[in-house]
């Protein structure tokens, strides 16, 4: 099932050992990576299974809640034909006897062959990346990156708008805690001539030691309290505040109604292209769903052969 380019870009040592971070797919794999994803969507449309990880284990450890980074990891595995071993929540696991993260994953790699690791901690799916004996993939650890779900993103972009370079992307509306944001901007850094304009209250923007890093990676970036500035761009990456990192809970309740992308301003913007990791939260009109420009399910699905690509290529 898999085409001739698929099978010799499958041989000799695995192109990512460990995905930890979006800079952990060279330049080299990114192409590479989305021709693959399209194969695979392709072989979405046949109704068979494909083999070629019969045999294969892989193990997801969600210690955060999740819906579709797992499921759709699952779903990623059972069309390759491998087999998933699961634990989701921290509290049904010996994390919560006082296990360190290092022996759960010193563990699990003896009973997989890839582990697949989201946890609530910034830094910590670097920690487990050093002691895993089987490649690891980082499916979000707290604020810091989300690098399968860059990889979505830039998959959705280049499908649909066509190119990864010359864009101008406006983020939102929370890029202090968004790791979907902290990774698409370390991702968009690796192309040409891209700008950034992060959106958002001012005590959830970043600091200038994060700005300069991405400036000296050059992207432009810039940011704005500014709701309009969204609208000016031809690609909108939007995201929910995340509450769960947000020390001052109040200040999530109190902006949620003024950033919000609605249906007039919408229709009317320079928009062409609207993002969303999801979930939804409040950051979207249910209205704006019938707008060509919103493409957030059609992102959400693409995570399948995006990761069906990554696990073929890791594994
Ligand atoms: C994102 C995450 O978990 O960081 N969700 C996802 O994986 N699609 C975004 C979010 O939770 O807001």
């Amino acid at each position: 099932m898999l085409s001739k380019a698929e099978e010799s870009r499958g041989a000799g040592h695995p192109a990512i050992r460990h995905l930890v971070a979006i800079d952990d797919v060279p330049d080299a794999v990114l192409e590479n990576l989305f021709a693959t994803a399209e194969d695979m969507a392709a072989t979405l449309r046949i109704p068979t299974r494909l083999s070629s990880h019969t045999g294969r284990i892989i193990a997801l450890l969600f210690f955060e809640p999740s819906s579709r980074t797992i499921l759709s990891f699952r779903a990623a595995s059972a069309r390759l034909g491998a087999g998933v071993i699961a634990h989701q929540g921290a509290g049904s696991s010996s994390l919560s006897k006082g296990e360190s993260i290092e022996d759960t994953i010193r563990v699990v790699g003896g009973y997989a062959d890839l582990i697949i690791l989201r946890h609530e901690e910034s830094g910590v799916a670097t920690r487990a990346a050093r002691v895993s004996t089987v490649p690891l993939i980082n499916a979000g650890d707290g604020g810091n990156e989300h690098p399968t779900q860059a990889l979505i993103d830039m998959f959705t972009i280049r499908k649909e708008y066509g190119r990864l370079h010359s864009l101008s992307v406006g983020m939102g509306f929370d890029p202090q805690h968004s790791r979907s944001i902290h990774s698409l901007c370390r991702g968009l850094s690796r192309y040409a001539n891209n700008s950034v304009m992060l959106i958002g209250p001012r005590e959830l923007w970043w600091d200038a030691a994060q700005l300069d890093l991405l400036r000296g990676r050059g992207l432009q970036v810039d940011q704005t309290e500014d709701l309009d500035a969204l609208f000016e761009c031809e690609i909108a990456y939007v995201n929910r505040f995340q509450a769960e990192r947000i020390s001052d809970l109040g200040l999530a309740l109190e902006y949620r109604d003024r950033y919000r992308v609605r249906y007039g301003a919408l229709a009317k913007s320079k928009i062409e292209l609207l993002l969303d990791p999801l979930p939804r939260v409040h950051e979207i009109e249910e209205e704006v769903d019938e707008l060509p420009q919103a493409a957030y399910f059609r992102q959400a699905a693409n995570a399948v052969p995006v990761r069906m690509a990554l696990l073929a290529l890791m594994v």
